[in-house]
């Protein structure tokens, strides 16, 4: 099939990659030149484990090709499926932004007209329920002049993907929900997923339910990780070690392993937004959703419990390991990061930090911090060190290196990356459920 991708950041470049490996026609068009012009040359502008050489790959073969949003539009080059992949960032209120939605629909309905065939436009942005039918489809008649649901196809895909893991989880996902506002375009678009394995589950909804499936899907996971973050800062306060907590009911199959650990709390892209959406989509329809309003606050505060280990931090060097929002992405959207970083400015403290990929992507927002290539170079000389992200080269310290690089090391340990009793033989060692002594 011909595919155009309308957005190339995680989720379009990903999905785009994903379906010309399979031998598909894409087209990945964005506004951002450098952008186009890094994918024309085979290079991902985002870090992510795998993309460089299936990008590479594909765009030496000629099934994906990069347009800048103009160029492909006035090329009027015909495709059987769009897929619109724009952000859908947070409004001051929570709501959700629908700047770039409302553009790229605009800019879809044009296209639309201009073609002969019937055409399924598929929004993998994540949305509220209620959009793609309110939102989108009204923007696409318009513009195109024809009837969604006989003339076009319209879907809600929502995607599943986690930054760091987002190849392997588009193809080996978990599920693929397509929610459509007729049997034509839903069947296309499952045709799409044709090759993917048969034992995954292929999902057919209303638009509605579709978007609604990844909004209460990072709902709940956000909500795992504020609670088991509360239980770790109960367990702190009453001197029990949160880990053994959290592995003794991670074994009852009804609760699960996964999303069980406890620290500086969620950041990303995805679920602070989402969740403050979801908050925002059940106030406009008159329900006061408590429980996501406590996910959410308890978020807020987690990332500062560490500081408050930390005690009096004035006129001090800190050292911060790790600045994206979670390992093998360079994402810094929402990271906890930032807070840590925020609140430390408000104090005289020197700021030293280390990160292997996130460092470029930090430095647009704190180009007045410390940025080192190492994380023996960002410890030295430093009196408090803050791990933040679970990176391998971090995970990989050992006590001597904090006490031959550090003044006199204190640890806080916002990941639980080290083993207390070990780091405690040597250096003064804090982190999240560890207990107060
Ligand atoms: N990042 C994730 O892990 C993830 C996972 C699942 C779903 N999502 C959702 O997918 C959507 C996209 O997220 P992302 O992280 O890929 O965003 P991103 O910010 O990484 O990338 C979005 C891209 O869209 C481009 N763009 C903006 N306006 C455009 C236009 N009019 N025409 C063409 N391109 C345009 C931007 O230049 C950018 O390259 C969001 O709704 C997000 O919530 C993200």
């Amino acid at each position: 099939m011909r595919i155009s991708i309308l957005g190339c950041g995680h989720v379009g470049l990903v999905t785009g990659v994903c379906f010309a490996d399979r031998g598909h026609k894409v087209y990945c068009i964005d506004i951002d030149p450098k952008k186009i012009e890094m994918i024309n040359r085979g290079k991902p502008p985002i870090f992510e484990p795998g993309l460089d050489e299936l990008l590479e790959k594909n765009v030496k073969s000629g099934n994906l090709t990069g347009f800048l949003s103009k160029d492909f539009y006035s090329r009027r080059i015909p495709t059987d499926i769009s897929f619109i992949c724009v952000p859908t960032p947070s409004n001051k209120d929570g709501s959700t932004n629908l700047k770039f939605i409302k553009v790229v629909s605009k800019d879809l309905g044009v296209y639309i007209k201009s073609l002969k065939e019937h055409h399924v436009v598929a929004v993998k942005s994540t949305v509220a329920p209620g959009t793609v039918a309110g939102v989108v489809l009204p923007i696409l008649e318009k513009y195109s002049g024809k009837k969604a649901g006989k003339d076009f196809g319209l879907c809600m895909n929502p995607e599943f993907l986690r930054e760091g893991s987002a190849i392997e989880d588009f193809i080996n996902t978990d599920k693929i929900v397509i929610g459509s506002i007729d049997e034509r375009s839903g069947d296309l678009l499952e045709k799409l997923y044709e090759s993917w394995k048969k034992d995954i589950p292929r999902i057919r909804t209303d638009l509605r339910t579709a978007e609604m499936i990844k909004y209460a899907q990072n709902a709940f996971l956000a909500t795992k990780i504020s609670f088991i973050n509360e239980i770790a800062n109960i367990c702190h306060r009453c001197s029990i070690d949160a880990k053994n907590v959290a592995h003794a009911i991670g074994l009852d199959p009804r609760i699960g392993s996964k999303f069980l650990n406890f620290g500086v709390g969620y950041g990303g892209s995805c679920f602070p937004k989402d969740v403050k959406a979801l908050i925002s989509t059940s106030k406009k329809h008159g329900y006061n959703p408590v429980l996501l309003k406590s996910v959410e606050k308890i978020n807020q505060k987690q990332a500062l419990e560490i500081l408050k280990m930390a005690g009096d931090v004035e006129g001090k060097t800190v050292s911060i390991l790790g600045l994206a929002f979670k390992p093998d992405t360079d994402d810094i959207r929402e990271a906890p990061s930032i807070k840590l970083i925020n609140e430390l400015k408000k104090h005289n403290v020197v700021i030293k930090t280390f990160d292997p990929k996130a460092t470029e992507n930090m430095k647009k927002l704190f180009p007045d911090i410390i940025y080192t290539d190492s994380p023996l170079e960002c410890l030295k000389n430093s009196d408090i060190c803050f791990v933040m992200t679970e990176w391998k080269e971090i995970r990989e310290l050992k006590p001597k290196d904090f006490l031959s690089s550090m003044n006199t090391p204190v640890i806080i340990d916002g990941r639980r990356v080290y083993d207390p009793e070990e780091m405690r033989k040597y250096v003064v060692y804090k982190g999240i459920g560890y207990g107060l002594t």
